[in-house]
């Protein structure tokens, strides 16, 4: 299958599976709204296909995983609710439409943010096709990389990070924490889940290593290069912050490059799990220096 069909395909199933998952009542009406709001304001949900793809890549069927795949969509959705506060990045345009606090007011967003987050937890264990062992394996994963260890530190950093000259350390530990900790615990988790070995473990967290830091530098370039329309999000706002961003530090063309060694390390990462199984795993790869939104 073409790799455009495949990521629809695995988009469309964790899709459905959120829709039924949130089809209850939540109480009180505007707090459901508001997380379904950002939940269903669209969204590559590239997390849950990185989950489903390691976990296949692992020799399981993707169907099996949903609810983990389903939970990592609801930190990411979080973490975005959290980043467009006027306190964070201040942004009125996410996924195309107004930020969640723009719609519902600051303190419902916050508070719709930090109910994915829990509810991401509830979600994640609650199932009876993963063995409990693996499912706490997961579990444990998941909150080092969405928190202190992971995603909460790299956004402090950035945020404190504001204005200041770039630096290359400091740069790098902000976009390895903010982002690629996510991205590397999504398809560790898919690893994790089917009880692999050690060593397809390792290749997989070097893989997302390399593809997470790889993404947040192209996320970087394209408020650069993109257009506010293509990204859902308004172009420039970095450097209207005076964020830390690779192409602040390196300009567009060496950031391109570094983008495209970070992929080629990725792709080296994974090459010992075997040709068919890495297979998807490299089209993505490939795909994540191409896209444009
Ligand atoms: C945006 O993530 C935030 C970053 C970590 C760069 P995505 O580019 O995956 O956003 P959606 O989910 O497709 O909206
Ligand atoms: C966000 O980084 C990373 C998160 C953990 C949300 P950015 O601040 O660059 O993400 P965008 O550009 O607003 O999507
Ligand atoms: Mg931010
Ligand atoms: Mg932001
Ligand atoms: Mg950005």
């Amino acid at each position: 299958m073409e790799l455009k069909l495949y990521l629809e395909e695995k988009k469309r199933i964790v899709e459905d599976f959120l829709a039924e998952y949130f089809k209850k009542g939540i109480r009180p009406d505007v707090l459901g709204d508001a997380m379904k709001y950002s939940v269903f304001a669209g969204g590559k949900r590239l997390r849950p296909v990185l989950c489903i793809a390691a976990y296949e890549a692992c020799g399981g069927n993707g169907q099996d995983i949903l609810p983990q795949a389903g939970a990592l969509e609801l930190i990411h959705t979080y973490s975005l609710i959290h980043d467009d506060l006027p306190a964070m990045d201040d942004d009125d345009l996410r996924r195309g439409k107004p930020t969640n606090h723009k719609v519902y007011g600051e303190a419902v967003a916050i508070l719709a943010g930090d109910g994915l987050l829990t509810e991401a937890f509830r979600m994640f264990s609650s199932s009876s096709r993963i063995s409990a062992t693996a499912l706490l394996a997961g579990i444990r994963e998941l909150s080092a990389a969405a928190g202190l260890y992971g995603m909460v530190a790299g956004q402090a950093m950035d945020i404190i990070s504001e204005g200041k000259v770039p630096q290359i350390d400091t740069l790098e530990f902000i976009h390895r924490n903010k982002t690629a900790a996510l991205i590397r615990a999504s398809l560790m988790i898919g690893g994790i889940l089917t009880e692999t070995d050690e060593r397809t473990l390792q290749a997989l967290k070097h893989y997302g290593e390399g593809i997470g830091l790889a993404f947040q530098v192209v996320d970087d370039i394209l408020d650069v290069t993109g257009t506010t329309e293509e990204l859902g999000k308004t172009k420039g706002a970095d450097d209207s912050r005076g964020k830390m961003t690779y192409p602040a530090l390196y300009g567009i063309e060496r950031s391109r490059v570094i983008a495209a060694d970070l992929i080629t390390t990725a792709l080296d990462a994974i090459q010992p799990m075997g040709e068919e199984k890495a297979f998807r795993l490299k089209e993505i790869a490939n795909y994540l220096t191409r896209r444009t939104n």
